[in-house]
């Protein structure tokens, strides 16, 4: 029996420590209340082939394409393997999936072939998995650790794992733990407008990188191409877009049909840019979503979240459209790891957003990020206890050689350097910064600028950190990171846009590593 602390109580922490429940001692220890992660909030649903007219191979391959050339073929191949199999587990669990006459119903969603996502609630499939899962976990023999943030993997002399330093109301504590599983997904709050909630300040990426694990595929942040442009944003759905409502500008003319043959549901990042160009053509007001053909009661019914928010805002997408901009939404990259979730720090896993096994390459496909993440969650629970393979080396960065493998200096040198002109991280500015500079369309003038600014920039001394001061200082080590990998790849793919380097350089359909030095 193994000391397991799950970090993270999102779709897949909640997974790992219910199945590690079984056979082993599990602690889960979570920022906020239990179950308040991004897979609360998602919306359009989880993606699995279900039907049979749609086959494995064309979710493979629809994958692939929204990847952009990054994708590493093995994880993909896992991901859209395993879809059905994990879709029978989460209805094991007691997720209740919609259906129309018994039949699973499938919505379609950007870049699929086919209808085959499936949700719940309509568009509150990330409650509806979240809640059944929390039920299950609270049933389970899992210690569970609310309001607790994860402040530093502990490690042996030989460098293995052995505990998780914590921060709570009691202060700090250390766990003994043989493996501890990042499960705290991603890092929305690095950017001004997210659809993610305020507990996504990448803590698990940043414990890791402390940890010397390597990070990959930094540079790629998907940015959803419609949250409701008004004050903290609010996601709408790409299933909005699936069932057939269309993106105007203010003169009332379509005008992705002009941007790519797929208009509405052409990849993720192709919608945000048309977007983003469009707005930027109409002085920055928010495009407009038009939903009022699909009907007041089909709306209603298949979208009662979205509807309901709506109201509160004093818009009835029914009636009118709606206006929308893109928003940051999800991280391709993260803590690298194998195709079971091990990262390159024995006895640490990442699984879900956290980690990255290259199965969304340069841009994920919509809902394949809650399959990923059980997937992940189910291959790590396969060798929780085993030893790290003796010379243990990433197969992906085997057959993807690194473009470039970049180390990073500490921040806590900068803690100590008490140079004029340097100032304690302010998350605002931050997130500003990054939304500015590093967001949808980069350049090398542009990101040499917030690299600079965020050298000024230094965390509050560890000793007096609040809650917020943690979260900020992983922001800021993250924020550093992501700028520097987008400096190294001097191209342009997927979510990554560079507009002094338009093209995509074939030669360069490999990952950047990030380290720290
Ligand atoms: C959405 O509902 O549009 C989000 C789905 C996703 O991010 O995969």
């Amino acid at each position: 029996m193994a000391k397991v602390v799950v970090v993270g109580s999102g779709i897949a922490g909640l997974v790992t420590a219910v199945r590690a429940s079984a056979e082993h001692e599990v602690t889960l220890i979570t920022k906020d209340v239990l179950g308040e992660s991004n897979t609360h909030y998602a919306q359009g649903g989880i993606a699995a082939v279900t039907s049979t007219d749609d086959t494995i191979a064309e979710h493979i391959a629809d994958t692939l394409v929204a990847g952009a050339g990054l994708c590493w073929q093995p994880a993909v191949e896992m991901l859209c393997e395993h879809g059905p199999e994990s879709l029978n587990e989460l209805i094991q669990f007691g997720v209740d999936f919609d259906r129309k006459q018994g039949e699973l119903s499938r919505g379609l969603e950007a870049a699929h072939s086919h209808a085959r996502i499936l949700h719940v609630g309509g568009d509150a499939t990330g409650a509806g998995i979240s809640n059944a899962l929390v039920q299950t976990v609270k049933a389970a023999n899992v210690r569970i650790l609310e309001y607790t943030l994860a402040t530093e993997v502990m490690l042996d002399d030989a460098g293995q794992v052995n505990g998780l330093e914590i921060y709570s109301s009691d202060g700090m504590h250390v766990i003994p733990a043989d493996v501890v599983v990042l499960a705290s997904g991603g890092a929305g709050q690095l950017f001004r407008h997210t659809t993610n909630p305020a507990v996504t300040t990448g803590d698990g990426i940043a414990l890791a990188y402390r940890a010397k694990a390597l990070l990959t595929d930094l540079e790629f942040y998907q940015f959803h191409p419609t949250a409701l442009a008004v004050p903290g944003s609010f996601l709408i759905s790409e299933a909005v877009r699936g069932e057939g409502a269309v993106l105007i500008n203010n003169k009332g003319e379509r005008f992705m049909q002009r941007v790519h043959p797929l208009a509405e549901l052409a990849p993720r990042d192709v919608v945000a840019r048309g977007i983003q160009q469009e707005m930027m053509a109409q002085g920055g007001d928010p495009v407009l979503l038009d939903a009022t053909a699909l009907g007041e009661e089909f709306l209603n019914n298949r979208f009662p979240s979205i509807m309901a928010y709506c109201r509160k805002v004093g818009l009835n997408m029914a009636a009118k459209p709606i206006p929308v901009t893109p928003a940051a939404h999800y991280w391709m990259g993260g803590v690298a790891t194998d195709l079971f979730g091990r990262t390159t720090v024995p006895g640490l896993f990442a699984v879900g957003e956290v980690g990255c096994n290259g199965a969304h390459g340069a841009n994920r496909l919509a809902s394949n990020s809650l399959l990923e993440s059980i997937v992940s969650a189910d291959r790590a629970i396969e060798v929780l206890d085993q030893p790290w393979p003796e010379g243990f080396a990433l197969d992906r960065l085997k057959d993807q050689p690194p473009l470039a493998t970049i180390e990073m200096p500490s921040i806590s040198r900068m803690e100590e350097d008490l140079q004029p002109g340097k100032h304690v991280v302010d998350r605002v500015e931050l997130q500003t910064l990054m939304w500015d500079l590093v967001g949808l369309a980069r350049d090398h003038a542009g990101l040499t600028k917030a690299q600079h600014e965020l050298n000024l920039w230094r965390p509050v001394a560890r000793a007096s950190r609040t809650f917020a001061d943690f979260e900020d200082a992983n922001l800021l080590r993250l924020a550093r990171a992501m700028v520097a990998a987008a400096l190294a790849r001097l191209e342009s793919r997927g979510a990554h846009f560079r507009l002094d380097h338009p093209e995509t350089n074939p030669d360069f359909a490999r990952p950047i590593v990030v380290k720290k030095a």
